[in-house]
């Protein structure tokens, strides 16, 4: 089954100054979500949205927000997040002790669950939580900055992923999240992803409904 390629922009590059709008501009661009890259200072080497910026941008557009906690403590402010407006949390793996917990809890709480699994980190991570999530994300860069280089040997991991996804029964979708572009993202998908996030890459087009077009026809193509 040919699963639906979603562009789904990170924040990053956006005009911190006018984030709302800047909301505004991608819903009206054509995305099909929005991703807020979520960093703590800890778990990586970056500080980034807190859940008050985020719910002062929900006004500005309908688009569904979901937020990756790039933090050490991902039960720390799961609620703060979802009462922020992004029904969609993702967890990565190597953040807590207690993943099936974890992601349980966001669920409990009313939010749908991801978890996002580091370059180094084995998808057997995955094994015992597929029935607690809506999508699992491959890193293609090592967390914490945007614009960096795709890690194409990420593609066999983004494979054998979909194959596991395919294999459990569950409808689980596969998103990949760094150097994300015109040159990487057919790679990203021919492979199996079919959530693609980019930042640097969609924000380089002369307009964003450019690149979000541009993307997708690339990304559909490769399927
Ligand atoms: C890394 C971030 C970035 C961001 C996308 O921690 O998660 O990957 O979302 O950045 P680009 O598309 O500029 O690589």
């Amino acid at each position: 089954m040919t699963r639906r390629i979603e562009i789904v922009p990170s924040v990053l590059p956006a005009d911190f100054s006018n984030l709302g709008e800047e909301c505004r501009r991608l819903g009206d661009a054509g995305v099909d979500r929005i991703q807020w890259d979520v960093m703590d200072g800890n778990f990586v080497p970056n500080l980034t949205f807190g859940p008050d910026v985020i719910a002062a941008c929900r006004r500005h557009t309908d688009v569904r927000f979901e937020a990756h906690l790039m933090v050490a403590d991902p039960d720390l402010m799961a609620k703060q997040y979802i009462d922020a407006g992004c029904d969609l949390l993702i967890v990565h793996a190597e953040s807590t002790i207690h993943l099936h917990r974890t992601l349980a809890n966001i669920i409990e709480l009313g939010g749908n669950a991801a978890v996002a699994l580091n370059p180094s980190t084995p998808i057997d991570e995955l094994k015992n939580i597929l029935d607690l999530v809506e999508m699992v994300l491959i890193m293609t860069v090592n967390p914490g900055f945007g614009g960096q280089k795709y890690i194409a040997t990420m593609e066999p991991k983004i494979t054998a992923t979909r194959a596991m996804l395919d294999a459990s029964g569950y409808d689980i979708d596969l998103e990949v999240d760094g150097g994300i572009g015109k040159d990487t993202i057919a790679g990203a998908a021919a492979a199996g992803a079919n959530v693609l996030i980019s930042g640097s890459g969609l924000f380089k087009y002369p307009t964003l409904a450019e690149g979000v077009a541009d993307l997708r026809a690339r990304a559909e193509a490769a399927q």
